[in-house]
C-alpha cells in the first residue's frame, strides 16, 4: 500500500518536472533573439562633476609605472599577443559635437579597425549628443554600444608653465593624449585621421608611431601600453615648454632628443598612417591616388584651406556633396557611410 503511494508521487514529481522543463524550453525557443542592450546615457557618461568630486592630478604619481616590464622588449616582432586594450581613444577639447568629418572618421575606425570601445575625452561639461550626426551615431547599435564618454580637464598648464594662450587647446590635447594613454592604454586617434586597415597587428607592441625619414614623428594615431618606456620621458620634456613653437613639445623635441638616442623604445612605422602632407593633399588632387595601400591616413581637414588647389569649390564636405566629389576622398567618405548607413542614397 505504501509503496505504491510514494510510486504514484514519485511519478507525479516526475511528470511535474518533465513538463517545467519542456515548458522552459519552449519559452527559451520561441523568445526574441537576444538584444544587445543599448546602455543609457547615465551609463556612459562620467558626469563632469564626478569627476571633479575625485580631485585626480592630471597625472598619477601612484600609478605603477613599472618601466621594468618593457626591458630588452623587441621593437621589431613585438609580443606574442596583443598587450594593447582595444580601445579607440578621441580627445574633443570645446566642443562635443560631431561634423560630417567626425563622423566619417569614427564610421571609417569602426568598420575597418573595430575597437571594443571609443573613449572620448572631453572637458565639455554634461555633454549632450546632439547634432545630426550624434543621432545617426545612436540609431547604430553596435556602433552606439561602444561609445563612452569621459570627461577631461583641458590643461592650462604643464609643469608649472603657463600653456600658450592661442594653441592652449592644441597644446593641450597633445598634453591630455600622453595623459590618457598612460591612463588606459589604447590606440589615440586625431579627429581627422581615416583608418583604412585593422591596426591590430600593432597591438603587439609597447608604442608604435609613425616616423618618416627625415621628420619629426607624427602623433595622429598613437598605438601604446599604458606603461611604454617612451610615454614618462616624452612627457617629461615639457619641463621645457615652449609655447611659442607649435611642434616643439609633441613632436621636434622628443623625435631629436629621445628616439634619436632610443629608437628601440618605439616600433617605427615608416609612411603607413599617411602622416606626411603630400600623402593628405593627393586625397584632394589626385583622382588615381592609391590610398588604400595605407593603414591610415591624415585627412588634413583644417589645413585644406591653403593646401587644397580645389578648397573653394567644396569648401565644407556634406552628405549631398560627398556625391560628386571626384577625388579620392569622396570615395573614402562614401565607402563608409554608404555601406555603413545608408544615409548617402
Ligand atoms: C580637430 O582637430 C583640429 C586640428 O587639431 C582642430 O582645429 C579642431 O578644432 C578639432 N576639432 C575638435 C572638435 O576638437
Ligand atoms: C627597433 O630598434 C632599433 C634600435 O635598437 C631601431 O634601429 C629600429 O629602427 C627599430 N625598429 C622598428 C621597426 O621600430
Ligand atoms: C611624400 O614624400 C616622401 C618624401 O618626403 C616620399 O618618400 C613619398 O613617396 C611621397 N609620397 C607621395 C604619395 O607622394
Amino acid at each position: 500500500m505504501l509503496s505504491v503511494s510514494s510510486k504514484i508521487l514519485k511519478s507525479r514529481f516526475l511528470l511535474i518536472l518533465l513538463f517545467t522543463v519542456a515548458i522552459i524550453l519552449t519559452v527559451i525557443y520561441f523568445a526574441d533573439p537576444v538584444k544587445i542592450p543599448v546602455p543609457a546615457f547615465e551609463q556612459l557618461y562620467t558626469s563632469a562633476a564626478a569627476a571633479h568630486a575625485e580631485k585626480k592630478p592630471y597625472f598619477d604619481k601612484e600609478s605603477n609605472h613599472d618601466k621594468k616590464i618593457f626591458d630588452n622588449f623587441d621593437n621589431v616582432t613585438g609580443a606574442e599577443h596583443f598587450i594593447v586594450p582595444n580601445i579607440i581613444h578621441f580627445i574633443r577639447f570645446q566642443t562635443f559635437e560631431l561634423d560630417f568629418v567626425d563622423y566619417m572618421v569614427l564610421l571609417a575606425a569602426l568598420r575597418n579597425h573595430k575597437p571594443d570601445k571609443f573613449f572620448f575625452h572631453t572637458n565639455v561639461e554634461n555633454a549632450q549628443f546632439t547634432g545630426k550626426y550624434w543621432g545617426l551615431v545612436q540609431q547604430d547599435e553596435d556602433l552606439w554600444s561602444r561609445i563612452k564618454v569621459l570627461f577631461l580637464e583641458a590643461p592650462s598648464e604643464i609643469f608649472g608653465q603657463k600653456l600658450s594662450e592661442g594653441w592652449r587647446f592644441y597644446h593641450g590635447s597633445d598634453i591630455g593624449r600622453i595623459h590618457v594613454l598612460m591612463k588606459y592604454g589604447g590606440i589615440y586617434i586625431d579627429n581627422d585621421s581615416y583608418v583604412i586597415r585593422s591596426l591590430d597587428k600593432y597591438r603587439k607592441f609597447e608604442f608604435v608611431v609613425n616616423w618618416d625619414d627625415d621628420q619629426f614623428m607624427g602623433t595622429q594615431i598613437i598605438i601604446a601600453h599604458k606603461n611604454a618606456r617612451f610615454l614618462p620621458l616624452w612627457l617629461d620634456s615639457y619641463r621645457d615648454y615652449r609655447p611659442d613653437k607649435w611642434y616643439y613639445n609633441a613632436g621636434e623635441r622628443p623625435t631629436m632628443e629621445i628616439l634619436h638616442r632610443k629608437p628601440e623604445l618605439i616600433h617605427r612605422v615608416k609612411g603607413e598612417f599617411g602622416a606626411a602632407v603630400n600623402v593628405s593633399m593627393q586625397l584632394y588632387f589626385d583622382p588615381k591616388f592609391d590610398w588604400r595601400r595605407y593603414d591610415a591616413v591624415h585627412l588634413l581637414t583644417s589645413h585644406r584651406y591653403y593646401l587644397d588647389p580645389y578648397f573653394n569649390k567644396t569648401p565644407v564636405f556634406n552628405e549631398n556633396n560627398i556625391r560628386e566629389y571626384e577625388f579620392p576622398f569622396g570615395e573614402m567618405a562614401r565607402e563608409v557611410l554608404d555601406k555603413f548607413n545608408g544615409i548617402i542614397e
